[in-house]
């Protein structure tokens, strides 16, 4: 069976990896360049190892295209395109809109249409049926389905074999015909009534982070305010063995899912009529700690960091991946930039970063540890600068949140 993933960025290529075990796999991508860098062996995706890239392309089980018409005898197409939120902080659909176009204008007879990437209640059903109708002319039914993708790039013990994965069908074939398709490589699959209850529930996991990381960001500030450890008032909470989930504090949330994903859900909630204040609040938290750190930093350098040498280590959004995506590190630079400082980072998992290269771990007036990757010396972070300040909970003896 030939099956075609819309988009090959960390989700897309993801799947792709592991369906070409079981399946011939067409990734299509809009990006020409990542279409030649795949063919070519060369996987831009950590998780995804090139020489598995190379062994499927060879057996010929693996192909990316950027062409449309390639994906016309295909039977299944699972869609993973970015789900931003546009300029207004609104839900922006514009990319799932492109992947309708794509398989509303190429695929002639009915296929399983599965969404993974992540939306609002009600995108497949009024969203991604009507607009690959639209573009089909409606000269083909298809079975439409959702299963959210739950995949955190960078973790080793859960990965998408052994991550239950959610699913629901538009209709009951369309619900089978998904479970067939999952069940090929992923150990556990839960069926939901509706892809309303599956879309929601996507949503919720990531708003539940936001919130708790929020709260525990707030609950930082607190404990330096009451002049206690929020560590050890943490590793103290967490001795109760029921009802209590250890969350620890940060400059903020960051990655593709986190920062957007309660916004997706806030916004229809207030279409909806159900204003989510207590979401829209976590968002604004979180966005505020970047300020907080620098105002802390800035009260314990003489109340002045005009000038003064700024090194902010770690600009990846968590430890271990090159994601820059929505990273806290953004903000925090900015605000330290707003106070005269002269700021550089150090993050060589990153390497580059708007039109900046990762500075040397040395020689600053102040560092900033915003993301700690393992392959960090936290000796060196200590060597880095007279003062230092950890927003990680991972270097000793230092100030911090
Ligand atoms: N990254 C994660 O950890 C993660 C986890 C769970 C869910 N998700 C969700 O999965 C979806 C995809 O996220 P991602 O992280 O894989 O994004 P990504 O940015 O890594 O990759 C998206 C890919 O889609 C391509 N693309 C854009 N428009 C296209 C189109 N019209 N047709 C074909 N290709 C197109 C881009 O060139 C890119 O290669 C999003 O909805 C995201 O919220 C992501």
């Amino acid at each position: 069976m030939k099956v075609a993933i819309i988009g090959q960025g960390y989700v897309g290529l993801t799947i792709s990896a592991f369906a070409a075990e079981y399946f011939e796999v067409v990734g299509f991508d809009t990006s020409q360049k990542i279409v030649e860098q795949l063919n070519s062996g060369f996987s831009h995706i950590e998780g995804v190892e090139s020489a598995l890239l190379t062994k499927w392309i060879k057996a010929g089980r693996y192909r990316a295209t950027a062409q449309g018409s390639e994906i016309s005898d295909c039977e299944i197409v699972v869609i993973a395109v970015p789900t931003p939120l546009n300029l207004d902080r609104k839900p922006d659909l514009t990319f799932i809109d492109a992947a309708c176009k794509t398989i509303g204008e190429n695929l002639k007879k009915p296929v399983l249409v599965i969404n993974e990437s992540t939306s609002f209640p009600g995108t497949l059903r009024n969203f991604i049926k009507p607009a690959i109708e639209r573009y089909s002319n409606n000269s083909v039914e298809h079975l439409y389905a959702i299963s959210p993708e739950r995949v955190d790039p960078g973790r080793g013990d859960y990965n998408q074999k052994n991550t239950p994965r959610l699913y629901a069908g538009l209709n009951s074939e369309a619900t089978e015909k998904t479970r067939e398709f999952y069940s090929k490589f992923c150990d556990v699959l839960v069926a939901v009534s509706s892809p309303e209850v599956a879309e929601a529930a996507k949503l919720f996991e990531n708003t539940f982070r936001q919130v708790n990381i929020a709260l525990v960001n707030e609950f930082a500030q607190i404990a330096h305010a009451l002049g206690i450890s929020v560590y050890e008032t943490l590793d103290a909470a967490n001795t109760k063995p029921y009802g209590f989930m250890k969350f620890t504090p940060s400059a903020g949330v960051g990655g593709h899912c986190i920062p957007v994903d309660p916004t997706y859900l806030a916004a229809v909630a207030e279409e909806h009529g159900a204003p989510a204040t207590f979401i829209r609040r976590a968002n604004e938290v979180n966005l505020e700690m970047s300020e907080y750190i620098v105002t802390r930093v800035t009260a314990d350098n003489g109340g002045n960091l005009q000038g003064k040498r700024v090194l902010v280590v770690g600009v990846a959004y968590k430890p271990n991946v090159a994601d820059v995506r929505e990273t806290a590190a953004e903000l925090v630079i900015e605000h330290l930039r707003s106070q005269g400082a002269v700021v550089s980072w150090h993050d060589e998992v990153v390497g580059n970063w708007k039109g900046e290269h990762s500075a040397p771990l040395e020689g600053a007036d102040i560092a900033v540890v915003v993301t700690k990757h393992d392959s960090v010396d936290e000796k060196k972070i200590l060597a880095s600068a007279p003062y230092v300040f950890d927003t990680t909970g991972k270097v000793s003896g230092v100030r911090g949140l």
